[in-house]
């Protein structure tokens, strides 16, 4: 018998009965029959738990790494002000409480925000999105944090390319056709490109920059997070990530919620073994709706110490364009999934506290440019340190 998904009493186990039940299997991920369960992930909650992925080697490490850093005996307040986010004009690196905001409000957790290890493109070059490349901090006394992260992304860059074919194979649509968008072939060649320009000693004029500019700027965020432990309820306030996949590890302790079609919170209860997987506002835009882009939050219950959790969040490249797909192109069964939707249509649409759509690009403007209007609402403080002269 195959360990493929189960969508029955699971959440029994977990105290309730709840939609968020699926497992999919990761080593079995392209059978028909998980390819089946990953298509109800697709038009349901846009959520799912993945088991047995090359990130259950990876993640004990980095959970105590980063129990480590948060832990006021180990790091002091003035090591965590040296690698603070806004001395980085990347996004990079750590922020205190409330210091992020979600649908304009302060959300109660600290973190280090990273990303793709990468050159820095020259400053003051446009687009804006081209300064979301650069190098991570790391905190000086736990040397070993960077290898464990780098370790982590890149294997949860395996699972993304993996989880996107076996999306490709759901959707009915030629191999390519999504993980294209990801642009990860063009990564070396990209590095090389930048750290040319990064050498020039006279910053190069438009023409110049768009010959050199590489085609592609494959892209991916995570971070590292420790929620509060009382106080303020929003840990992260209710949203819809703005990427592709958002592979998500937790540890046990409550407080992750995914909104219902009815608009109602559902507690998502932690399974060991797995990671949580949801799905980000540009699968939605190119799959045309098909595929929802999950809302979700996390909510604050008091404990002795508070939540931690990593989230690795993938994108498309930041000079993707995301063309929707059209339902024409998608198959059968893709379509007759989505049919499964009756009860939302008699209720004339989901319940959602997130304007639909709310990080969707235009037709013709690069993924970048979405990525780049994330994370300046996201960190206003940051944004306004470097660019806040300039205007976005
Ligand atoms: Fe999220």
């Amino acid at each position: 018998m195959s360990p493929t998904a189960t969508n029955t009493n699971a959440a029994q186990d977990d105290g309730g009965p709840s939609p968020l039940s699926l497992v999919l299997s990761y080593p079995n991920l392209t059978s028909p029959s998980t390819i089946a369960s990953l298509r109800r992930a697709m038009v349901g909650l846009g959520f799912f738990y993945l088991s047995d992925s090359p990130l259950e080697s990876e993640r004990d490490r980095l959970f105590a790494l980063t129990r480590r850093f948060f832990s006021s005996n180990h790091t002091s307040p003035e090591e965590k002000r040296s690698i603070e986010q806004e001395k980085s004009r990347h996004f990079r690196g750590w922020s205190g409480l409330g210091l992020e905001h979600t649908q304009d409000k302060p959300d109660n957790r600290e973190q280090i925000d990273l990303g793709i290890e990468s050159p820095a493109f020259p400053q003051g070059l446009q687009p804006h999105y081209l300064n979301l490349y650069g190098p991570n901090q790391f905190p000086a006394s736990i040397p070993e944090l960077r290898d464990a992260v780098l370790s982590y992304m890149e294997k949860a860059e395996e699972v993304t390319v993996h989880l996107t074919k076996a999306i490709e194979m759901a959707l009915g649509v030629e191999e390519g056709r999504l993980g294209d968008c990801l642009g990860l072939e063009g990564k070396e060649e990209g590095f090389e490109k930048i750290k040319a320009l990064a050498q020039r000693s006279t910053p190069p004029t438009d023409a110049e920059l768009e010959d050199a500019l590489p085609r592609f700027l494959p892209y991916e965020r995570m971070k590292l997070v420790k929620y509060g432990s009382e106080g303020n309820p929003q840990g992260v306030g209710a949203h819809r990530d703005g990427g592709w996949i958002t592979l998500l590890a937790t540890d046990q302790q409550p407080g992750l919620q995914v909104e219902d079609v009815a608009g109602q919170w559902i507690d998502v209860p932690y399974k060991p073994g797995c990671i949580l997987v949801n799905f980000g506002q540009q699968l939605e835009r190119v799959s045309s709706g098909l595929i929802r882009a999950a809302t979700h939050r996390v909510h604050i219950y008091p404990s002795p110490d508070g939540r931690v959790s990593l989230p690795y969040f993938s994108m498309p490249s930041l000079r993707a364009v995301i063309d929707p797909i059209p339902r024409g192109e998608m198959s059968a069964e893709a379509l007759q999934e989505e049919e499964s939707r009756d009860a939302e249509k008699r209720m004339g649409g989901r319940k959602t506290v997130v304007p639909e759509g709310d990080l969707h690009g235009s037709a013709t403007e690069e993924f970048g440019h979405t990525a780049w209007r994330s994370l300046i609402r996201s960190h206003p403080n940051t944004f306004q340190r470097w660019y806040g002269k300039v205007g976005a």
